[in-house]
């Protein structure tokens, strides 16, 4: 494997756990406020990203390639309302699709169609994590103001329920 394809994509690894941690603390956020639909929703999600995380460790297993766990960073962010959180999220959703378009990117410029087709499912994946992000903030754009309203959306999404990733290596 090309070396520079080999870093990006055991960075990501740490990328993906970042993301994991980050969404637990979103989750605590809101515990801590009560609304225990959006924390079963972030932690939901902290599940699929930590997902996300051992797929890249597993494709580069089985491409007998070295993995190498860095730490991983504080997630330092103060929030102090529910919208900067979600608009915390959408923030973090499109800057985690840019470095899976910098690991496409270096693939391609090596021909390292493999590693590119193994990419495709996180192009997908983040068009839809983005889709999700936005929803969040146009719902609570929409009825967060309101008591009531904003109790039928922490009962939605505390319906919420984990799934395996549909990719599988
Ligand atoms: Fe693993 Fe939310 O991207």
């Amino acid at each position: 494997m090309d070396a520079k394809v080999h870093e990006l994509l055991n960075q990501q690894i740490n990328k993906e756990f970042y993301s994991a941690y980050l969404y637990l603390d979103f989750s605590n956020y809101f515990e801590q406020v009560g609304l225990d639909g959006f924390a079963n929703w972030y932690k939901i999600q902290a599940q699929e990203e930590r997902d996300h995380a051992m797929l890249f460790y597993q494709y580069l297993q089985n491409e007998s390639q070295e993995v190498t766990l860095e730490a991983i960073a504080k997630p330092d962010k103060v929030f102090t309302c529910h919208m900067d959180v979600l608009k915390a999220g959408l923030e973090h959703e499109q800057y985690v699709t840019a470095l899976i378009n910098t690991i496409y990117g270096a693939a391609y410029d090596v021909r390292d169609f493999r590693t590119m087709q193994f990419l495709d499912w996180f192009v997908k994946e983040q068009g839809e994590e983005e889709t999700n992000a936005t929803d969040m903030i146009t719902k609570m754009e929409l009825f967060g103001s309101d008591p009531k309203s904003l109790y039928m959306l922490n009962q939605e999404l505390a319906a919420r329920v984990y799934t395996a990733p549909s990719l599988v290596l």
